[in-house]
């Protein structure tokens, strides 16, 4: 195999790192899903609760895949192979399957992002609701949406088959800071529209009544979303600390990638909340869509709309593509490390793959929520479980000696991670997965179904 002749490429710069993994973090999940379901789910109730999450879970399930793929430098399948006994071996699988799944449909809705960023650009948004749900439609689905996806993937696998220096380290370089000082930018001006004092209350102001009323769906929804949005279980963060060399601090570095990441997830809320609280629109609408629709429309409605519309789809579609270069990382390196295969040839059959699978999700926004579903709220989470309860449980020794690689003696700190992942991170991931697996059913039984029937 030539992954033993062929020295491993590494991160040319310690910030190289952090800008990739905060790039890897920062994506869709922060701008698009986090404000809807903020609106969906109470506002700032759900906000408390996602912090504490970010910190009681989503720190510690990081510092094990940050451990993991710095003691192995694998890819997570070679990794899970290295330290993982009988089935746990194949845990790694999981991991490359998510990620093929995952971007199959994340490429998709990517596309839209640079669809709309298009239309502020050419035509402005409709402020009308109707009209503009009807343009998202014929928008989001059909030929339009499968020719953006196969540009928003063909960006990805220029990237990827670049390398890790000079591919993604290079473009997050670029990417990451665009991101934050945009995000920062579009906040003070929402500072200063008309609707932002509502909104701020709205976002801000917990009401501990709506956290007692309805802790049962805010409880896994803000779960979830802390690990989706941290890039957890499915072997982003394995793969991207395989490629460091150095003794790093790795707590330092996960600290430094989630505050940068909940940071941007709070100032993209101070954006989204008081442009529609200004153009009037409701932010409980649910949906993925949903968010598309009222933001354009409140887009429409506002002076110069079609610029800072723009901006802001813009700054998102790059922050996709920052997100998307992970996911393709990790069935790369796998195939990089396991199969023989050069890195340019690996990125183009790989993301060729990716073009044709999610074809289906362009196609149909049924199909879009099947895979969506499918690999968010299962997999991932299952991905994430196994491999926390093999290193917390059963590698205990191992991961803490490779935290103390760069810090030095952790004393009780180290035991408090430890137990932390044994008993709160799987708890609240096998309550997740169970949660996930009902939804996913009743999705198919419920929408599914009659999709299905109507064909
Ligand atoms: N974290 C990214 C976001 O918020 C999405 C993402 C990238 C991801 N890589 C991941 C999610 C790996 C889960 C697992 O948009």
């Amino acid at each position: 195999m030539s992954s033993v002749e062929v020295p491993r490429e590494q991160w040319a710069t310690r910030i190289g790192f952090i800008f990739a993994a905060v790039g890897s973090a920062v994506g869709l999940g922060n701008i698009w899903r986090f404000p809807f379901q903020v609106g969906q789910e109470g506002g700032a109730a759900f906000l408390v609760m996602y912090l504490m999450f970010i910190v009681a879970v989503g720190f510690p399930a990081m510092l094990v895949e940050f451990v993991v793929g710095r003691y192995t430098e694998r890819n997570p399948v070679g990794a899970l192979r290295e330290i993982g006994s009988g089935a746990w071996r194949y845990v790694g699988w999981i991991f490359v399957a998510t990620g093929f799944v995952i971007l199959s449909y994340y490429s998709v809705v990517a596309g839209w992002t640079i669809r709309y960023t298009i239309l502020g650009l050419q035509d402005g948004y409709i402020a009308d609701a109707g009209e503009a749900e009807a343009q998202f439609v014929t928008l989001a689905s059909g030929l339009d949406a499968i020719a953006l996806h196969a540009v928003f993937m063909l960006a990805v696998i220029v990237i990827v088959g670049a390398g890790i220096k000079r591919g993604i380290e290079l473009a997050v370089k670029v990417m990451v800071p665009a991101i934050i000082l945009i995000t920062i930018g579009l906040a003070i001006y929402a500072a200063t529209l008309e609707g932002a004092s509502e909104a701020y209350a709205y976002y801000l102001a917990p009401e501990w009544s709506v956290i007692a009323a309805n802790w049962t769906s805010i409880l896994p929804a803000a779960a979830g979303q802390a690990f989706f949005t941290l890039s957890l279980g499915m072997g982003v963060m394995i793969t991207y600390a395989s490629y460091l060399g150095e003794n790093r601090n790795l707590a330092e570095d996960g600290a430094i990638v989630i505050g940068f990441d909940t940071a941007i997830a709070f100032v993209t809320g101070l954006i989204v909340f008081p442009v529609l609280f200004t153009a009037g629109v409701d932010p409980a609408d649910p949906g993925a869509g949903a968010i598309f629709v009222s933001l354009a429309a409140a887009f429409g409605d506002l002076t110069l709309g079609w610029l800072i519309g723009a901006v802001f789809f813009g700054t998102v579609a790059i922050a996709a593509l920052s997100s998307a270069i992970s996911l393709m990382e990790v069935v790369v390196s796998y195939v990089v490390d396991e199969r023989d295969v050069n890195r340019p040839t690996a990125a183009v059959v790989v993301g060729g793959g990716l073009f044709v699978l999610g074809i289906p999700s362009a196609y149909d926004l049924v199909l879009l929520d099947l895979f969506d579903l499918f690999a968010d709220q299962i997999l991932l989470v299952l991905g994430g479980l196994l491999l926390v309860v093999l290193v917390s449980w059963f590698l205990s020794d191992l991961a803490i000696a490779e935290l103390e690689r760069g810090i030095g003696d952790l004393g009780w700190y180290g035991s408090a991670w430890i137990w932390l992942a044994r008993t709160l991170v799987v708890l609240v991931l096998i309550v997740a997965l169970v949660l996930g697996i009902l939804d996913y059913v009743e999705f198919l039984t419920g929408p599914f179904s009659e999709w299905l029937a109507d064909l």
